[in-house]
């Protein structure tokens, strides 16, 4: 019982100091994020010219959905250039679809082609983000509309989206579903994204992700993912899990709720 309420404590602790990193005037991580997101706008310009800088924010001016900075955005598009992933799945559509169609249209027809699937729940923002995308960029991506579901694993409540193209996704931006049933709504359980478990558990063959600043999602992950595969980067706020097989899964018994 002491142990539990220590136990709480120090997890909301951490995550007020280390990943909210509040009190930001006085919080040297807080500084640290700001210069990152400075730093991150610099180098997104400099991408071909300024032409991927200028997409994004032609798009994020029309967009009416909160999402991602310069920052998450940097993040997103040098680790494509790193990793080289043939199969991506981006969990909640939004501006950040828009890095993700950039990098596909740079290697097209090249030995890193790479194939993009986004997924979002809510079919206002689907739709949305379909009717003000680049329509430069639309082939480079297919998005679709997939209802949130949760099931339990182990202890730990999920959700995840429902019947996802089968496909070999080898790496996952996980920004989406809302960890609530209804958005910000209390009386609904908080649920970690389990999209990343659901396919690494299917997968024959290293899954590597970067997850947003999700930190339930964070830490429910690092008690189901076995080694040290999860980093998470402060002055990023983006935790980046590298090449996860079935193997590297606590085995837990799931149960679907609906
Ligand atoms: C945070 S958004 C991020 C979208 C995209 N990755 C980006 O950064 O541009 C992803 C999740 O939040 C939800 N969402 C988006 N805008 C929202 C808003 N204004 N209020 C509540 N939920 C929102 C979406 O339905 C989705 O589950």
């Amino acid at each position: 019982m002491a142990s539990g309420i220590l136990g709480k404590g120090a997890n909301r602790l951490s995550s007020f100091l280390y990943y909210q990193a509040k009190p930001g005037f006085l919080n040297p991580i807080n500084f640290m994020r700001v210069l990152n997101r400075r730093r991150s706008e610099k180098l997104i310009r400099q991408v071909d010219g300024g032409k991927l800088y200028g997409l994004i924010n032609k798009t994020m001016e029309a967009s009416p959905s909160t999402g991602c900075d310069y920052s998450d955005y940097w993040m997103i598009y040098s680790t494509l250039v790193r990793v080289r992933p043939k199969c991506v799945l981006e969990c909640g559509s939004g501006v950040s679809s828009v890095v993700f169609a950039y990098y596909a249209a740079s290697v097209a027809g090249s030995e890193h082609e790479t194939q993009i699937i986004s997924v979002e729940e809510n079919l206002h923002y689907h739709e949305s983000i379909i009717a003000i995308f680049p329509d430069e960029l639309s082939s480079n991506i297919t998005f679709m509309q997939r209802d949130r579901v949760e099931a339990r694993y182990g202890t730990q409540q999920g959700c995840y989206y429902r019947d996802l193209p089968d496909l070999k996704f080898d790496f996952i931006f996980i920004d989406g579903p809302t960890d609530r049933r209804v958005w910000s709504d209390k009386s609904f359980p908080k649920c970690f994204n389990a999209d990343f478990l659901n396919i690494v558990r299917k997968s024959d063959h290293p899954v590597s992700a970067l997850l947003d600043q999700r930190i339930f999602t964070l830490r429910a992950l690092r008690s189901l993912i076995s080694g040290d595969r999860i980093t998470y980067l402060p002055t990023r706020a983006m935790a980046f899990i590298s090449g996860v097989t079935r193997r590297d899964l606590v085995e837990v018994e799931i149960l679907e709720l609906d």
